[in-house]
């Protein structure tokens, strides 16, 4: 296709170095509606006639239904996506498929196919982070009353409801949608018409092919539009956020399954043996999930790097910027599923998170809140409850086990009152600021991201 200066063949070596078809086929669909619209736009300028137009439509239509059979012969030696299908339309239809690369450059087109690829999929990923979302939301309301220790550095900390723990993670996916929606947005600019760099002698319509690809904007610089990749590199950005909150996820998953908390069992469907310990049953979906982050970060790490120091404009580094983006796309899509699916199938252990929560060192604060109310300052109140804490460690007791003289040796503001805090249910109805976990809240914020779930 551009042999014309040529006079020797493209060696071998070259020719498997340079091709992208291997993984830019799966463009196709994107590159034949980019060129239907694109051929739209040369009848309407009359560089087509309406029989070279109907031509190029059956022609791109029978080669959409060839590749979606299975059928389609890719050629290495033609590069990549476009010139296999571009010569495959001349190859079908002969002269028409000739002037349908005019007024066009592969640099314009696979600007436009990498964004009409990752619009469709940046779709399809908010729907299975919904679904992700509704399996969450799902496991709460089951166990809408359980209630397990919260953690800080990984110890004991305080009691919270274990819909409000699963909900943490709600809204960190929420964040995900948003931020792939800000980059949706971005991306949603036709780049077609900016020609290899600098647009075209001839000027075709671009708002009439913007209209045809549900653009709601053209590009307004030829330049940036042929070598701008940041709408990939945010996506690759959110993308590895959200592989960041799948990761730790996947971390409570996998600690709740260990005999050690046994808050959780996943189904064993879900869950995978030891080849040589007969009694394992392991949670691998969490820990792929887990090691899987790293080839999301690493997607981004590595569009960046194609990125930086190119000069303007297209330059052939770009065409590493595709396998980064399939690969997180594909990672995501089908992390996702399968997660949802093992949350959907994992039973929870209430009676062990129970237990867990009935721990009484969780109402320490609770008990120094106590004596701050009497009028003692935190810090003060902090340090006598710490010293109760000792002598319940020394006794092998909890603060219920403690007598009103135990409590008064240590401050005079201790009455009778102070057993009714060692309640678990009391701390957790008192937590009543927004975003505090009082069963009130908790059953609200569920409401309310059930409307969220049920409008989207
Ligand atoms: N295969 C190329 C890529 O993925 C398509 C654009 C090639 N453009 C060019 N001028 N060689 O980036």
């Amino acid at each position: 296709m551009w042999t014309g200066r040529f006079a020797q063949e493209t060696d071998a070596g070259l020719r498997a170095f340079s091709e992208s078809v291997s993984f830019d086929w799966r463009l196709y669909p994107h590159d034949i509606a980019g060129s239907l619209a694109h051929a739209a736009a040369l009848h309407a300028a009359s560089l087509l006639s309406a029989e070279e137009l109907g031509q190029i439509e059956a022609g791109l239509g029978a080669i959409r239904d060839e590749i979606a059979r299975g059928e389609f012969q890719w050629r290495t030696d033609l590069e990549d996506v476009h010139m296999n299908i571009e010569s495959a339309l001349t190859a079908r239809i002969g002269a028409a498929g000739a002037k349908l690369h005019t007024a066009r450059s592969r640099n314009d087109q696979v600007a436009l196919d990498l964004r009409l690829y990752l619009r469709a999929e940046i779709d399809l990923i908010v729907e299975k982070l919904r679904a992700m979302q509704r399996a969450l939301v799902g496991l709460a309301e089951r166990h809408a009353d359980a209630v397990l220790p919260g953690y800080t550095h990984l110890q004991r900390a305080q009691p919270v409801l274990f819909a409000h723990h699963l909900l943490a993670y709600v809204e960190m996916f929420e964040r995900d949608i948003g931020r792939l929606g800000d980059g949706r947005r971005r991306l949603d600019v036709l780049p077609l018409g900016s020609g290899a760099l600098a647009g075209s002698t001839i000027n075709l319509d671009r708002a009439l092919i913007a209209q045809k690809l549900g653009f709601p904007a053209v590009s307004q610089n030829s330049m940036d539009a042929v070598s701008d990749r940041d709408f990939a590199a945010e996506f690759l950005a959110a993308a590895a956020l959200c592989g960041m909150h799948l990761s730790r996820l996947s971390e409570d998953v996998i600690l709740w399954t260990t005999s050690e908390f046994a808050f959780l069992t996943l189904s064993d469907a879900f869950t995978t043996g030891s080849s040589l310990m007969p009694q394992k049953k392991n949670p691998d979906v969490a820990e792929l999930t887990r090691g899987k982050t790293g080839r999301l970060y690493g997607n981004l790490l590595r569009l960046l790097t194609v990125l930086k120091g190119m000069p303007m404009t297209y330059n052939r580094d770009l065409q590493e910027d595709k396998e980064a983006v399939f690969d997180s796309v594909d990672t995501l899509k089908i992390t996702l599923g399968v997660f949802a699916a093992m949350l959907g199938e994992a039973r929870t252990e209430t009676a062990t998170m129970a237990r867990a929560a009935a721990d009484p060192n969780l109402l320490a604060t609770d008990l120094a809140d106590y004596l701050v109310l009497k009028g003692v300052p935190f810090r003060q109140a902090h340090e006598v409850i710490g010293k109760l804490v000792a002598t319940c460690a020394q006794r092998g007791v909890g603060f219920p086990q403690l007598t009103l003289a135990d409590f008064r040796a240590e401050s005079g503001a201790f009455d009778e009152d102070v057993f009714a805090v060692l309640d678990l249910r009391r701390s957790l109805e008192s937590r009543r600021n927004p975003g505090a976990p009082s069963p009130a809240n908790v059953s609200a914020q569920l409401a309310r991201w059930r409307d969220v779930l049920r409008a989207n």
